[in-house]
């Protein structure tokens, strides 16, 4: 079973994490597929805690080789501190391969990130501000600046100046910034050059002489199913394919060659920036379940909007990425609550919806129709089978498995690592 995809089901930081350490010791090859350094996840090994952005998490596991892909948009400078941390931490980052065909986010896509935002006044996105959408922007535009183009400081100096031809005239007279100059950007992005030269590679070919080997592979997608560019809730998303198609485009691996797709899912629901999010909490519950879940960016330290499971969601994102595994994660943060609402429907304006509405403004007036679950009061953190878990947290993973159409193979109980309960195996 080699090619497997991780994908997030609602709207990110579902804990991936997760899913990628129990895949740990069997996985050869951990790839990142799309997005850049808006992700964030914070893994914890022993007493030490790493903090990574843009690297894969997989970086920090022995023997595991990280790949960047062409779908990501990397900024050199980030990607340079993140290995340095490692480095200085006794961690060997020598085995990291980069695509040629990623692109960069350079200090214009950044300064645009923030000024369109705050022009954007109240209809604004709530981005990680790292630049993401420009890059991105910029790639489907035509005028982007590749990781193989700093090896050509001509053609080099001749995208920076097609690049910045617009954006300067953007910069000055839209929205009264200063000119960015071409020798500013080509300077700094330069001195990158030869860090990264023994880094970069034809990433494609090496993953699919993986795959021909029989390696495992570990396609890692960033953000969520509800933030994907094209299957989210645009405009409120990011600008990537974080969804399991993006496995296969944004890292140069035929379909076929993706055997399994594992959905992260939250026990309940988060999502940080702006956009609709029908089962939102704004009382007492939704403060109790951010304390205890730690919701809060790891990005931008942003307190995270949080609510009560959406089972249309979950549906949702197993027709868009074909999902074969469920991984529920945290359900030791709903401990104590004496009754739990699950979203079953939705109500808009007076009708009936079973799935999520194809009509944004639809969506945006959803309210949640519940159906209430008993809770349980038993610490459930040192469960390591389902037999273990009270029976009223039995009946709410099988209630979810039910209303969502697929498996949930394996169930988070706890922070630590090992806080886990496997129902199915997510390799064999
Ligand atoms: P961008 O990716 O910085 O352009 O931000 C677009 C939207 O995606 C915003 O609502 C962000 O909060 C959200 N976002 C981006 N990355 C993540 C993530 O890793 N977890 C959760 N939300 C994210």
């Amino acid at each position: 079973m080699p090619g497997i995809v991780i994908v997030g089901v609602q709207w990110g930081d579902e804990g991936k994490g997760k899913a990628t350490d129990l895949l740990g010791e069997r996985t050869d090859w951990v790839v990142k597929f799309n997005g850049g350094n808006n992700a964030g996840h914070t893994v914890v090994i022993g007493d030490e805690k790493y903090a990574l952005h843009l690297l894969p998490s997989g970086i920090l596991t022995p023997g595991v080789n990280p790949v960047i892909g062409n779908g990501v948009v990397i900024d050199l400078e980030v990607l340079m501190y993140e290995l340095d941390a490692l480095r200085s931490r006794g961690i060997d980052t020598s085995r990291l391969r980069i695509s040629a065909n990623a692109h960069i986010i350079t200090h214009y896509h950044r300064t645009l990130d923030k000024v369109t935002e705050r022009f954007l006044g109240k209809r604004q996105i709530g981005t990680t501000g790292r630049g993401i959408g420009p890059a991105y922007a910029d790639k489907i535009n035509r005028v982007g600046i590749r990781v193989q183009d700093l090896f050509d400081e001509n053609i080099l100096r001749q995208k920076i100046e097609g690049a910045l031809d617009q954006k300067n005239h953007l910069l000055v007279k839209v929205y009264n910034r200063r000119a960015i100059a071409v020798e500013e950007i080509l300077e700094d992005l330069l001195s990158y050059v030869e860090r990264i030269r023994p880094m970069v590679c034809d990433t494609s070919l090496l993953l699919n002489e993986a795959l021909d080997a029989g390696d495992v592979v570990v396609f890692e997608g960033g953000q969520a199913t509800m933030l994907d560019v094209d299957h989210g809730t645009y405009p409120f998303v990011t600008s990537s394919s974080a969804t399991a198609g993006g496995a296969a485009t944004g890292s140069g691996v035929g379909p076929r060659r993706l055997d399994r797709v594992v959905g992260i899912v939250k026990a309940y629901t988060t999502r940080v920036g702006s956009g609709p999010f029908p089962t939102e909490l704004f009382d007492e519950d939704g403060d109790r379940l951010r304390a205890r879940g730690f919701e809060f960016g790891t990005t931008t330290g942003r307190p995270r909007r949080v609510g009560w499971y959406d089972a249309p969601i979950t549906r949702y994102a197993n027709r868009i990425n074909g999902i074969t595994d469920l991984v529920l994660t945290k359900l030791d943060i709903l401990t104590g609550f004496d009754r739990i609402p699950v979203c079953v429907a939705y109500d808009v304006d007076g009708r009936r919806f079973d799935e999520v509405p194809v009509n944004q403004s639809d969506f945006h007036h959803a309210r949640p129709i519940y159906e209430e679950l008993p809770g349980w009061r038993e610490d459930i953190s040192g469960a390591r089978t389902f037999e273990e878990l009270p029976s009223a947290a039995r009946d709410y993973v099988l209630a979810l498995e039910e209303m969502s159409g697929t498996r949930i193979s394996v169930i988070g109980v706890g922070a630590a690592r090992d806080a886990v309960i496997v129902r199915h195996d997510l390799v064999d």
